[in-house]
């Protein structure tokens, strides 16, 4: 927690509170505000946002340990200390001081730098079990599956690239994780669109963890299927009564995870009234909790997603175009999984590693047979589709199984593979006179075969026939290959 931004409300009649205060702004840089009526304390627990309170045993018009209760409603995220009498009777206030969650007790004589200490331990363990809460929520959310971390030899997924959890070899990805990487290190709000089940979550996670960010909290928030005014509530915070059922005050996302990264899914789905309070955020770095007069500033970093095009909605009117703006410092759009075939057997094979680890099935392998239904499935529910295919095949296997064609679903064990393309050696007319024109011919035919089934990446097809680069770039010379996809 930044100091210059830590409030402390010192509740005294006393005058030694002079040194105190000093050693507290001085030396550790908090702001002291001190109160010298129980009155005025709590008036100011709920104009300004307290971070820790520290209480006089014996005030003037009441008992501390009553105001300490009473700022547990005020102020319920404040750390509280009461300083007691050098000689005071402890235990008949047991029951009030329990009452009053109080972290911790100073006897006097007061000493200045021993409140520093205790006050510095409280704001830590504060900020402690707030990013416990966070994660705690986190966790609960997001309920991922463990990573894959088992042994990768030989096998495709040794040679693909990862972007933390992000796994994948075609090119298009490989760009755009470049790009997220770079975009990781600035504080520009980034906007991921794409397809459901594109990996938007999963790039938004990754940007997280490779930010400078990444000791702080990523919070995920959808806001698609929920009331605007919970996800005002949710976000920026509300003060207690500010609508029926807010029996007390919320601090919001936004203010809870300062510091980190707030990801946003489905941002297309929110309201014109809640695009306006985002825009502040995002313009000025300011939220205002609901029922609330005060702009708070936050420091987040803003990550959205949306599987429907903002650009789209602004020409239509849904969407306020000064926000799309805004929210795109980077634009990342990941593509559907059937524009980047070259994805499938790798994820598949991660997959498929993935659930015979979770459900400790061993098997030998994917069949040729299910590979080729995979490429040539249309993935509207693009990697997520793959990976539940992946997991119900893995279900349905014993042990020492390959995957075959029988532990597939209906929808993909009928597609039938397009021959001409992956099959086409048996029906193979070779042309020429001599042994040499054959052989010529049989080259041709399979060096087009692959470039076309790889798409003409190259250095694939280069790795797969077993040849240099310069070799194959010979090869397409001689016998006039040409890319007409
Ligand atoms: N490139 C990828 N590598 C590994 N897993 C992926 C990849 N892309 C998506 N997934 C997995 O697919 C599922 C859907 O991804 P998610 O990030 O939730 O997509 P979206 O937010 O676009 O709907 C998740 O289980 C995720 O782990
Ligand atoms: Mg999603």
């Amino acid at each position: 927690m930044a100091s210059v931004n830590t409030v402390l409300l010192a509740i005294s009649d006393n005058q030694e509170w002079s040194d105190v205060k000093s050693v507290l702004v001085n030396e550790y840089g908090y702001r002291v505000l001190i109160a010298n009526t129980a009155k005025k304390a709590l008036s100011l627990t709920e104009e300004a946002n307290i971070d820790l309170v520290i209480c006089e045993a014996y005030l003037e018009d009441k008992s501390a340990l009553i105001v300490l209760q009473q700022c547990r409603v005020t102020c319920p995220n404040a750390m509280r200390i009461l300083v007691k009498e050098a000689n005071g009777d402890d235990k008949k206030n047991h029951v009030a001081a329990e009452r009053a969650a109080i972290y911790q007790f100073i006897r006097k004589p007061i000493d200045a730098e021993q409140v520093g200490m205790v006050v510095k331990r409280a704001l830590e363990t504060a900020e402690l079990s707030r990013r416990h809460r966070l994660i705690s929520r986190e966790l609960k959310l997001n309920d991922d599956s463990p990573i894959f971390t088992g042994k990768q030899n030989g096998s495709a997924v040794a040679d693909c690239s990862r972007f933390e959890k992000l796994v994948y070899v075609s090119e298009s990805m490989a760009e755009l994780c470049n790009i997220a990487k770079q975009a990781a290190g600035t504080n520009l709000p980034i906007l991921i669109q794409g397809e459901t089940g594109t990996g938007k979550e999963l790039m938004a996670r990754a940007i997280h963890f490779n930010s400078n960010r990444t000791d702080s909290p990523l919070i995920v928030q959808n806001c698609g299927g929920i009331s605007d005014e919970m996800l005002h509530s949710e976000l920026f915070g509300h003060m207690r009564g500010a609508f029926p059922g807010a029996i007390s005050d919320r601090l919001g996302l936004f203010r809870a995870a300062d510091g980190g990264t707030v990801f946003l899914d489905e941002i297309s789905e929110i309201s014109p009234a809640f695009q306006v309070s985002l825009l502040r955020l995002v313009q000025e770095g300011e939220v205002k909790p609901l029922g609330s007069d005060i702009n708070y500033h936050c420091d987040v970093r803003i990550i959205c997603a949306s599987n429907r095009r903002l650009s789209e909605m602004v020409a239509k009117g849904e969407f306020r175009q000064d926000l799309y703006f805004r929210l795109k410092g980077f634009e990342l759009v990941v593509p559907p999984l059937r524009d980047r075939r070259d994805d499938i057997a790798v994820l598949a094979e991660f997959f498929t590693r993935k659930y015979t680890e979770l459900t400790n099935v061993k098997l030998l392998g994917i069949s040729n047979a299910v590979l080729d239904r995979l490429q040539h499935h249309p993935y509207p529910g693009n990697v997520r589709e793959l990976e539940n295919e992946v997991q119900r095949m893995v279900a349905l296997a014993k042990d020492g199984e390959y995957l075959t064609i029988r532990h597939m679903s209906e929808e993909f064990s009928s597609i039938i593979p397009d021959q001409s393309s992956t099959d086409a050696f048996p029906n193979l007319s070779i042309d020429g006179a001599t042994l040499k024109e054959k052989v010529e011919s049989l080259e041709k035919h399979l060096v087009k075969e692959a470039l076309n089934r790889l798409r003409w990446n190259q250095s694939k097809v280069a790795l797969e026939l077993g040849l240099s680069r310069v070799g194959l770039a010979n090869k397409i010379k001689r016998y006039h290959l040409a890319n007409t996809s």
